[in-house]
């Protein structure tokens, strides 16, 4: 039906790394949606078995999607800073911080995730980050794959245009988990998602997804009336069946969908060192949630994954990474496969 996307709907299921896996994906395709394998948090093994079992489960079209990081270099002043920073919560817990467990590393796309998409094509292939370098790119887009990626801003929604996005995300402020900045680390700029949908929608050239906030059909239609192509939802899916989320993630979910005036939800890079939203917790707060000594990312989450472990063993969430967007309402523990259902129903 959409025009655009090769799926019936103009409906995204966000990819959530760390909180799906190939169950929801079909889920979502099934009922017409886009459905996403969240691939930057997996093996290259496990991502062509997702992708196996996804093509075995339906023929809808997917998405497959990669982050489009650079890798820091890490000083040892900048490894100092940020350990003295988390120094009393060693203690605390008692952790050996020149001993900690290497969990795993998010690594920008490669030349063996490369040789994935190329051996199964998936439809789509969206980046989160900004995208790849160019030979890699230009790869991608020779399997026939639609590209997508987000921008967090008007200069990188043109920036995407001009480097060979098919389609741009504008991911608002809202959006739960990391925002997908990459010009500049400047949070003061970012755009709220109705603002950057709208203005991206009248500067560029190629059609605009809109992300962040959207929870239900209103929300969808108001989208798509402000310019959006599509939509792409996330938070919404993550009480779903097919959520891989931990229950303690799934507790705090459900109390901010309850009660959001309780439980809301902040911008921060205190876990992996990039800026990313989720529901406030005791770390975001004693640490001022924006600190200058977070490890940039992806390093940071090897402290920070500690202390989580650690700590969730004895049910406490104060270093937990609690994604979640600024409207959880929409969220419910049904299907994946009976929200988009129920979803839809915005474009008929
Ligand atoms: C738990 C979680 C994990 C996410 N992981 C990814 C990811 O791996 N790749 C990506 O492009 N976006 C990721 N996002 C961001 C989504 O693509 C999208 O921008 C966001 O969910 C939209 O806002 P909403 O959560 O309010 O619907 C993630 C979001 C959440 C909540």
């Amino acid at each position: 039906m959409s025009a655009f996307l090769p799926s019936k709907f103009p409906l995204i299921q966000a990819p959530l790394a760390g909180a799906q896996n190939s169950a929801m994906t079909i889920a979502v395709c099934r009922a017409g949606g886009l459905g996403s394998l969240a691939a930057a948090m997996l093996p290259v093994e496990k991502l062509e078995q997702e992708i196996q079992t996804i093509q075995a489960a339906c023929d809808a079209p997917f998405n497959v999607n990669f982050f489009a990081h650079t890798m820091p270099q890490i000083t040892a002043e900048q490894q100092d800073q940020w350990l003295s920073l988390l120094d009393q919560y060693f203690n605390e817990w008692d952790i050996d911080k020149n001993n900690l467990p290497q969990g795993v590393i998010r690594r920008p796309f490669d030349e063996n995730q490369l040789a994935v998409v190329e051996k199964y094509r998936p439809p789509v292939v969206s980046f989160h980050f900004g995208l790849p370098e160019k030979k890699l790119l230009d790869a991608v887009k020779a399997t026939g794959a639609i590209v997508l990626s987000s921008a967090t801003t008007v200069e990188e929604g043109l920036w995407l245009q001009e480097n060979g996005a098919d389609f741009v995300i504008a991911q608002g402020i809202e959006a739960g988990g990391h925002r997908g900045i990459f010009l500049n680390q400047d949070l003061s700029t970012q755009m709220g998602t109705f603002a950057l949908t709208q203005v991206l929608s009248q500067k560029l050239n190629i059609p605009v997804i809109a992300a962040g906030g959207i929870t239900d059909v209103s929300s969808i239609q108001a989208a798509l009336k402000l310019g959006a192509s599509a939509v792409q939802m996330g938070t919404v899916y993550m009480l779903c069946h097919e959520s891989t989320i931990s229950t303690l993630h799934r507790q705090a979910l459900e109390q901010a969908t309850r009660q959001p005036e309780k439980y809301p939800t902040a911008v921060t890079n205190i876990f992996s060192g990039r800026p990313a939203r989720g529901i406030v917790n005791r770390l975001m707060q004693e640490t001022g949630f924006v600190h200058p000594h977070a490890l940039p990312f992806p390093f940071a989450a090897t402290a920070t994954g500690a202390l989580k472990s650690v700590a969730e063993k004895q049910n406490d969430t104060s270093f937990s990474t609690l994604w979640c967007g600024q409207n959880p309402t929409g969220c419910k523990n049904i299907s994946a496969y009976d929200l988009t259902m129920e979803l839809v129903q915005a474009f008929l």
